[in-house]
């Protein structure tokens, strides 16, 4: 997708209002547990403020549901952000009215402002058109960087650019789409995906999509126990979808008959139950008790999508491979992030989903060992599903 971007444009003393994502997480006591987010949308807004622009950001942070939540308030942010830049963040109590356009008429070249959570008002997520059209009035130019939202058509992702021109594209959602739309469209090969989580249903489309795409596929996660349930496996107390039995058998079959290979583990660690301090065992997949559940992939998986992963050119990684969460069941997960570093480091292009697989990542240490981490959870998912984001489609061609 051909967008134009913040080469194109020129910012010196314009009001530029770009929407980035800094929906970052917090602790009890409204601390930011990770800046990823943040920092990664530092190299727009140097380019913004160097370049002599007024700059206005926006942002959602949490899902206040159009109410004023003052926990959810951005202040932390703007507090984080003027840290980062060494410089002062102008914090406006509003994202739309007259004082908050006061604010936005007295910056100077080069001043940052951030607006109010835009989700304390229920038109954002409803891509209310006059909503759009004054948070609009706000700026000269519009930017989006903000990958993790651009799967969501709201007013200021979406509908805001039908009202400020030119729309572009930031840095960030430039580099995302460089990575992640290389891996899908021209894969240096062996191209291998792994692909976790609870859920088929949450991967369907995924898998259908990159089964046009890949040479290999690595399942993991408790969604292994569907398919193994469709191979006629006794699985134990483990999470299965019941309806979705079948199409587990077909998307073995359409595997197949693609030529793909498609990896299940070969063993499991199962647990008496989803705890802690449960009694656990490594099983192999044909002999998970009755009475267990299979809570990560066991350590002869490992080894096998370890070599898989250390022989592919290209890996795309969403999902995690068990609870990570849980000490007793990361292992698989760790070990794969560990992989996945191993071989970037001799030269494999690693691309992580964002969201729990970014999440894993950073839990094992391995963040610098991977090529592209996305910010995107929910929007690197849909890219990957081969799905237009609506926050993108919107900017100039
Ligand atoms: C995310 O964290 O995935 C994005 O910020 C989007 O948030 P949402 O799922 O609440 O729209």
């Amino acid at each position: 997708m051909e967008k134009k971007s913040l080469s194109d444009i020129s910012c010196k003393g314009r009001r530029v209002l770009m929407r980035v994502d800094f929906n970052v997480p917090l602790d009890d006591n409204g601390n930011i547990t990770n800046d990823k987010r943040i920092v990664e949308a530092l190299p727009s807004i140097r380019t913004i403020t160097e370049s002599g622009g007024r700059l206005i950001l926006m942002s959602h942070l949490g899902r206040p549901k159009g109410k004023v939540v003052p926990e959810l308030s951005l202040a932390p942010v703007a507090k984080r952000l003027a840290e980062l830049l060494d410089t002062q963040v102008v914090m406006a109590d509003d994202c739309i009215g007259t004082e908050a356009m006061q604010q936005a008429l007295t910056l100077q070249d080069g001043d940052i402002m951030l607006l109010e959570n835009l989700r304390f008002h229920p038109e954002e997520e409803k891509n209310d058109p006059e909503f759009a059209r004054e948070l609009a009035s706000m700026g000269e130019i519009y930017v989006n960087d903000a990958f993790g939202t651009a799967h969501r058509a709201h007013a200021s992702t979406e509908g805001i650019c039908h009202f400020v021109q030119p729309s572009v594209a930031g840095r960030l959602i430039e580099k995302e789409l460089k990575y992640l739309g290389q891996a899908l469209d021209a894969p240096e090969r062996p191209f291998v995906a792994i692909l976790g989580g609870a859920k088929i249903s949450g991967k369907i489309d995924v898998l259908e999509n990159l089964f046009n795409k890949v040479d290999t596929v690595l399942i993991g996660g408790a969604m292994i126990f569907t398919f193994f349930r469709a191979q006629g496996y006794a699985v134990g107390k483990s999470l299965v979808e019941d309806d979705k039995v079948e199409l587990a058998a077909h998307l073995l079959q359409t595997a197949r008959e693609k030529n793909i290979t498609m990896l299940l583990p070969e063993d499991v660690v199962a647990a008496s139950e989803f705890s802690a301090d449960a009694r656990t065992s490594t099983v192999g997949v044909d002999s998970i008790p009755d009475d267990m559940m299979g809570l990560d992939i066991g350590p002869q998986t490992v080894d096998r999508y370890s070599q898989e992963i250390l022989n592919a050119k290209t890996v795309v990684w969403n999902g995690p491979m068990g609870v990570f969460e849980i000490e007793a069941f990361a292992h698989g997960t760790i070990a794969v992030a560990q992989a996945l570093a191993d071989a970037t480091a001799k030269g494999t292009i690693s691309i992580v989903g964002g969201g729990d697989s970014a999440a894993a990542v950073m839990k094992a240490g391995l963040e610098s060992g991977m090529t592209h981490i996305s910010t995107g959870g929910g929007a690197s998912l849909e890219f990957l599903e081969g799905k237009v984001l609506p926050g993108i489609a919107a900017l100039n061609d």
